[in-house]
């Protein structure tokens, strides 16, 4: 039997009693005024009056209450060929050690620090670092070119910047520090130093004055016995900002505090994934992206467990065995990752066969979001794997998971294609256009009634209104998720699609609005418009149709392949632009709203309709014609 539906009604009854209760798992150096201020900030505000460090909930506490010798990050690299590990004790002393470094650098509580890193353990003991003198991490995920990293750059505005001299991406080694390089040169704002890790595979020329050697910094101040303590901060101060995609080429800076945020992590580690301290997690995601921060780094450290951070892919490094092989050496207990892996694995070693090869007994749970796990995905890792297979469903914003099922609280039967049900702490409806409720089985918009819970964002970092406007304003008193679904008889959730521009390429967070301002920049380019179709591996790709300027007569084909590289040098080679269609026109309404959604169910052989409000049906014709051409038209739908 599932206590989920008494511990939700316990919470519903009183939010306040339960996420009291919640934060006794967390040490704090003084409690709070209140558990939950209503008149605070945007839409209340947690624990206000409380003060904590989240890095002493993640490392000291652990090695005063006696785990010092167990192991707290296991670092496999299959693409370097390395496998370290850190005990609490170990990891506790580097993280001092670099937040001395830093502090000796100017970095003081309340300064932001931009970590563009690898997935290196020096990319944890950065954030961990910032963490413990109150300073500000803002991470930036190493597929991201100089473009993106500069903005980021100019909205946090930094005083130092950590970075390595690569990364490694199968087949090719990525020289990061070029990209910094021209990141700091486009970018307004100029960070005062950059420590730089130095790679055996590609090290980096450093810019005298600016450029700091981590090694040489942090051996420096190991000799001098430089550690910098835990700084007190309020539970409401920020912890990080983690940029994501809007609507814009401007990406939201998504806060997190420090209070709420430990709170609600440490709660999902033993109630959604039913782990407990001591035992061994892995998120095969990267610390670029939210559930690298909540579940490479953060959430697990809170609950006293041993985290893997692996340097490689599911496939590829070397085979479809990879993450099997991590699983049996390091006797991990709950996975968590992307559909989107799984169907890489499923599509090399569609019979499991490489799965017979290791022994997974300690393997209990699989976890997946990112992205809608469908259902034959599912089916498949249950089938070979014999573990429960758990979608679950969040986003940046949230930081953990909006709906769920609690495998800690007991598992509730698993429907395909739904993550399950709304956790505590949040308060969830289907809302038509105009924010009447609906009734079981109608899709609209998912909105949270506020408040959120604690670990949801507060605002957008120096941007209020832009928070408001993006997220309050829609339905009043809520806050709408953009995803599109409905709930059925059983109160379980579906999310079907994204109400905005926003799509999902392998379980990362893209924007075709933001693509669409790049495609426009090329010099030949009229008008763009950029859809995600969907992709039997990475969920959905981007897809581009272009118009040319009147006159131009080039090869449409050389054109395509620079607006495919110019994609790349703006916006990084995340954004897998690769197919892109010279067309006559764009399909518009007769008020001259492009239309995109149609042109992707065309693409995707979904039914679609004519629009009534269609200026040109024959144009529709002819973008059919041009996917037809491509081989990029699909027969059926997706199920
Ligand atoms: N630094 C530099 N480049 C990077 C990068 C990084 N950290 N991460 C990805 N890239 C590059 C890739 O090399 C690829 O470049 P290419 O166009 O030259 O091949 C491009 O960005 C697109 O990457 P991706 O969409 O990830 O495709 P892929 O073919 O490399 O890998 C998967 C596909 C499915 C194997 C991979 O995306 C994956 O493992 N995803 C699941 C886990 C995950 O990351 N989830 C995210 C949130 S939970
Ligand atoms: P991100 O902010 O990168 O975590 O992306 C969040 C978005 O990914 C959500 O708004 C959804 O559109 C999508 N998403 C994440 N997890 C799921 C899931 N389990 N099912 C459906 N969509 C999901």
């Amino acid at each position: 039997m599932s206590r989920y539906h008494e511990v939700y009604a316990s919470w519903k009854k009183d939010p306040e009693a339960f996420w009291g209760e919640a934060a006794r798992e967390i040490s704090w150096y003084k409690l709070w005024d209140r558990v939950f201020d209503p008149y605070m900030g945007e839409y209340g505000r947690w624990f206000p009056g409380a003060e904590c460090n989240t890095a002493y909930n993640c490392l000291d506490r652990h090695v005063q209450s006696g785990r010092g010798d167990q192991k707290a990050l296991i670092y496999d690299s299959p693409v370097t060929g390395t496998k370290t590990s850190f005990t609490y004790s170990e990891l506790t002393y580097e993280v001092a050690t670099f937040a001395a470094v830093l502090k000796d650098l100017g970095v003081e509580k309340g300064d932001r620090v931009i970590i563009y890193m690898p997935m290196v353990p020096e990319a944890v003991i950065a954030m961990l670092a910032c963490a413990r003198i109150g300073a500000i991490h803002s991470v930036v995920f190493g597929g991201f070119a100089a473009n993106e990293l500069a903005t980021r750059i100019n909205d946090a505005k930094p005083v130092a910047v950590v970075s390595a001299s690569c990364g490694i991406e199968p087949g090719r080694i990525v020289a990061y520090k070029p990209l910094l390089d021209k990141a700091i040169e486009l970018s307004e704002h100029k960070p005062q130093h950059c420590v730089i890790l130095q790679r055996p595979m590609l090290e980096a020329e450093l810019v005298a004055g600016r450029d700091r050697d981590w090694s040489t910094l942090v051996n420096d101040a190991k000799t001098r016995g430089r550690k910098a303590g835990c700084v007190a901060v309020a539970a409401t101060d920020p912890l990080y900002i983690l940029y994501t995609s809007g609507t814009t080429g401007q990406p939201k800076g998504v806060v997190r505090d420090n209070g709420g945020h430990m709170v609600a992590l440490k709660w999902s580690m033993k109630n959604h994934y039913g782990v407990e301290p001591g035992e061994v997690y892995w998120a095969a995601s990267d610390v670029g992206w939210v559930v690298g921060h909540s579940y490479i780094v953060y959430a697990p450290l809170l609950h006293g467990c041993t985290t893997v951070l692996y340097e490689g892919k599911p496939v590829g490094t070397p085979d479809a065995g990879a993450f099997w092989r991590v699983i049996s050496e390091h006797r991990v207990a709950a996975m968590f990752t992307a559909p989107t892996a799984f169907r890489a694995i499923k599509k090399e070693d569609p019979q499991g066969e490489f799965i017979k090869k290791y022994d997974l007994s300690a393997f209990r749970t699989l976890f997946l979001a990112g992205e809608r796990a469908d259902p034959e995905t599912i089916k498949w890792a249950e089938e070979k794997l014999r573990v429960p297979v758990i979608d679950h469903w969040w986003q940046t914003e949230t930081g953990w998971a909006i709906c769920g099922n609690p495998v800690g609280l007991g598992m509730l039967p698993v429907k395909y294609g739904s993550p399950t049900v709304p956790m505590p702490g949040y308060d969830l409806h289907v809302l038509g256009d105009k924010g009447q409720p609906l009734p079981p089985g109608e899709t609209g918009t998912l909105a949270i009634k506020l408040p959120l819970p604690p670990s949801c964002l507060p605002t957008l970092w120096n941007n209020n209104e832009r928070f408001r406007k993006s997220y309050l304003s829609e339905f009043p008193g809520y806050y709408t998720t953009s995803d599109a679904g409905y709930r059925d008889e059983d109160g379980y959730v579906y999310v079907m699609a994204r109400t905005d521009d926003v799509i999902n390429v392998a379980g990362h967070r893209l924007s075709t609005g933001q693509m669409e301002e790049v495609v426009a920049q090329h010099k030949d380019v009229a008008e763009c418009a950029v859809i995600g179709v969907y992709d039997e591996t990475k969920g959905q790709v981007p897809t581009a149709f272009i118009v040319l300027n009147a006159g131009v007569n080039r090869d449409p084909k050389e054109i395509e392949a620079e607006v495919v590289h110019l994609v790349r040098e703006v916006i990084g080679p995340v954004a897998a632009l690769k197919n892109v269609m010279v067309v006559k026109r764009l399909p518009k309404t007769r008020s001259g709203k492009i239309l995109r959604g149609t042109m992707r169910q065309i693409a995707d052989g979904e039914p679609w309709k004519m629009p009534a409000t269609i200026d040109d049906p024959a144009i529709l014709d002819e973008i059919t014609e041009v996917l037809k051409a491509r081989g990029a038209l699909r027969q059926k739908a997706p199920a």
